[in-house]
């Protein structure tokens, strides 16, 4: 595999969480496999005063506990890492930054080649790219340039439109990488091959086959310590705007021309621009929200949202959205989407359900589980990573009894089963400059169009209730009734084939 150009690799925020648990954890595994160019360095960069030591010890005891390979801390690994303390909110610091990091760039030979990556809080989005350009490190005709922009883009429509905006006057499109670590999973990449590598889902992948979707994220944990974060975003805005729209366009999308990241891109924002509004009035029918209320799980008391850090006692926030839409295209005409993620539901799971119709008439009627569950396929994202196509099978023996059976295939079961996290995928792709993976200005916007009314509707009627579901639940009841008659969520267990037993 090529090797990247000679960079240096610059984060703000890097005295966070993020760093510390994801970034440098995934450069470690990326150094491992020698991935990373020649000459590389990192500059972590926060108002923390850190020396290059006191950073790398921190960022050793995060490879440890959270790299994908379990072997320690690579050799000549912790040599990259370099820290500046200063404050990145005073345009007159730059100056003395951008002076470390061309001295930086002599010591290790990084070429004038440099990564931006913003994982400071939101506020800073605009901000830290205005001061870069003022000191003429937006400019990449001696070397590269990019700015990697972590979510939440944007809180609203109004505001992703003003960030674009103001990115766009510093960068130019090319140089801007928006991360939804979605795409990076290994998994969700396997969803365009499963639909466009093979000759028997492709024909069935329309309304005149497939019944329904279902797409659903769970966390069995709550919000710990992101309480202050989770008050001002919620799970639409946390999850929905992005991920779970994200995996509903690939699921949706048309095949591109070619796999690169304009054809891609491009077959993505068709989807977004095709999501059939959902107006401020009929958002109470469509959309179901929730928040977890104190519980017992598994014999241990485990407490409300509201009673979290940093959360207001009377807090309003939703914990769990599910919703139905539709596309309005030639492929999607009528057939709907079902989507639900929530925190504190009793498994984590991300997985996307093929509900197909039913034959047109029930031979064997006697069965009623065949009936109400179709052929489904499932496309489990995390974890027991893997397809499952259920399908109905003769009971042995007298009569005509239908029994439903799994078809799998499982990732463990490959003798080269290292899935890269999705952030080693998502470095390694913009350091080699290719933004397939990232979300593209046009997307982001459109997806923030389609969500916007639900949140204008859910801020300006108080009366659309917030229901409480028990730590622990499949959320409120009320999500079962967005699907009609006489089918259900599928409710996942970690283990993918469930037939034996579900294992939570
Ligand atoms: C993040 C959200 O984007 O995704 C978190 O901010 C959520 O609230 C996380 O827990 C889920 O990601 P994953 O990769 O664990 O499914």
């Amino acid at each position: 595999m090529k090797r990247p150009d000679n960079h240096i690799l610059v984060i703000f925020g890097a005295s966070g969480d993020l760093t510390r648990r994801k970034l440098v954890p995934a450069l470690a595994d990326l150094h491992k496999q020698e991935l990373l160019p020649e000459k590389f360095a990192v500059l972590g960069v926060g108002r923390t005063p850190l020396s290059d030591d006191q950073f790398r010890e921190k960022m050793s005891t995060g490879i440890s506990e959270f790299a994908s390979k379990k072997d320690g801390v690579p050799e000549g690994f912790l040599e990259r890492l370099h820290y500046y303390a200063f404050n990145t909110k005073e345009g007159g610091e730059y100056e003395g930054f951008k002076e470390r990091l061309q001295a930086l760039d002599r010591e290790t030979g990084s070429q004038n080649n440099f990564i931006f990556y913003l994982a400071t809080p939101p506020s800073m989005y605009s901000l830290i790219p205005r001061y870069l350009a003022e000191q003429g490190l937006n400019k990449d005709d001696q070397g590269f340039r990019r700015l990697i922009v972590e979510k939440p883009f944007g809180r609203d429509l109004e505001s992703a439109l003003e960030l674009n905006k103001e990115l766009l006057g510093y960068f130019r499109e090319e140089q801007i990488y928006r991360i939804d670590h979605y795409l990076g999973k290994e998994t969700v990449q396997n969803l365009l091959v499963t639909r466009f590598s093979n000759g028997i889902y492709e024909p069935l992948w329309n309304r005149n086959y497939i019944h329904h979707v279902e797409v659903t994220s769970s966390e069995d944990i709550g919000v710990g310590g992101r309480g202050g974060y989770y008050e001002e975003s919620g799970a639409l805005r946390d999850m929905v705007q992005n991920h779970l729209l994200l995996l509903t366009s690939l699921v949706a999308m048309e095949p591109p021309a070619l796999i690169n990241a304009e054809s891609i891109r491009d077959e993505i924002v068709k989807v977004l621009q095709s999501l059939r509004p959902i107006s401020k009035e009929e958002v109470e029918k469509y959309v179901i929200r929730g928040q977890y209320i104190e519980s017992q799980v598994r014999g241990q008391q485990v407490k409300g949202y509201r009673q979290e850090q940093g959360v207001d006692p009377q807090s309003r926030v939703e914990t769990f959205v599910a919703m139905k839409f539709f596309i309005d295209n030639w492929r999607w005409a009528g057939v709907p989407f079902y989507i639900r993620t929530g925190k504190m539901l009793p498994t984590r799971v991300t997985e996307i359900v093929i509900h197909f119709q039913p034959t047109p008439h029930h031979l064997f009627a006697d069965d009623e589980a065949i009936i109400r569950n179709q052929n489904q396929l499932v496309i489990r994202i995390q974890p027991d990573e893997g397809l499952l196509l259920k399908f109905g099978m003769k009971v042995p023996g007298a009569g005509f009894r239908v029994q439903e059976v799994n078809m799998d295939f499982h990732y463990s079961e490959l003798a080269d089963a290292y899935l890269p996290s999705a952030y080693e995928r998502l470095l390694l792709d913009c350091m080699l400059g290719d933004p397939t993976l990232y979300s593209r200005g046009d997307a982001v916007e459109a997806a923030w169009k389609f969500i916007d009314p639900i949140l204008q509707a859910w801020k300006e009627q108080p009366c659309i209730k917030v229901h409480g579901y028990p730590a622990g639940s499949w959320g409120p009841e009320e999500s079962d009734d967005l699907i009609e008659g006489e089918m259900t969520w599928r409710y996942p267990c970690k283990n993918l084939s469930d037939g034996t037993y579900c294992e939570l």
